[in-house]
């Protein structure tokens, strides 16, 4: 009896570790993408490589571009990853009129701006850390995201205060929920959002950035990522609108891409 009890527990703890070992491949199993997945060289002729030689690509100038990092020891919250902000960048470098849902640090808007062309205009909105305290959570959104919200919505000076790109950035302190966009109606050639990651608020942002979009402009969200909890209303929403735009994730990142043509 004593060696069943030994073998029935060996086995039980043999299943408990398969699953440890493979938590992650399970988690993508039950949460698979659902729009699809290309490398960013497939997304914008910007990013197609040049050859160098035989055995050899190399990026154009386009996607050569000016940034930093931010290093660990630096408790910054809520950031682009750098392969992501250098995305973000190359396409600064073509746009104009730029919108960005959520300054935080204002890591990204920096970098945008160091890219941009000097007549480039980069407006972010982005809650005062004062007005968080009034705050709602919707029905429909979720706890995490909610949370996050408000511990992300604590600067309201960004790595980008008293640099000389400052002039090109315009930062909105606003819930943008009661943000009125009909000045920018079709004008932006590139829009983040990365806002709140509540579903209320990124089908606001979403909405009111297709509406703001000009005929061949860009919308790039930040955080999609199938099976992460405070990503799940961004992925939920994504998921929605995916059966009617055509929207790619983008390999190695948490973006998504969209572009209107
Ligand atoms: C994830 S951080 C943005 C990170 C930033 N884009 C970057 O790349 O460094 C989220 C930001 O969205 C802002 N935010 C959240 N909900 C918002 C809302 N309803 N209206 C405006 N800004 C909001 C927060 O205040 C915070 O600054």
């Amino acid at each position: 009896m004593i060696y069943k009890i030994i073998i029935f527990i060996l086995i039980v703890l043999n299943i408990f570790l398969i699953f440890i070992l493979n938590k992650k491949k399970i988690k993508n199993y039950f949460h698979k993408p659902k729009i699809k997945k290309i490398d960013i060289t497939e997304a914008h002729e910007i990013f197609k490589l040049k050859e160098i030689s035989k055995n050899l690509k190399g990026p154009k100038n386009d996607v050569i571009i000016k940034s930093f990092s931010i290093s660990d020891s630096n408790n910054i919250v809520g950031m682009t990853s750098d392969k992501e902000a250098w995305i973000i960048a190359s396409l600064s470098k073509i746009s104009k009129n730029i919108f960005e849902f959520g300054t935080c640090s204002g890591k990204t808007t920096f970098i945008m701006a160091l890219n941009a062309n000097k007549d480039a205009k980069i407006t972010s909105i982005t809650l005062d850390p004062k007005d968080v305290i009034e705050l709602s959570k919707k029905e429909q959104d979720n706890k995490v995201s909610f949370r996050n919200i408000k511990n992300e919505s604590i600067y309201n000076k960004f790595l980008f205060s008293g640099e000389s790109v400052e002039e090109k950035i315009k930062v909105i302190f606003q819930n943008s929920l009661n943000f009125d966009h009909k000045n920018f109606l079709g004008k932006m050639d590139l829009i983040f959002i990365d806002g709140g990651h509540t579903y209320s608020v990124v089908k606001n942002d979403s909405e009111k950035s297709f509406e703001m979009l000009n005929s061949n402009g860009i919308i790039l969200w930040h955080d999609y990522v199938p099976g992460k909890r405070s990503a799940q209303d961004v992925v939920k929403y994504i998921h929605e609108i995916s059966t009617e735009k055509k929207l790619y994730s983008i390999r190695g990142t948490s973006l998504v891409y969209y572009k209107n043509e």
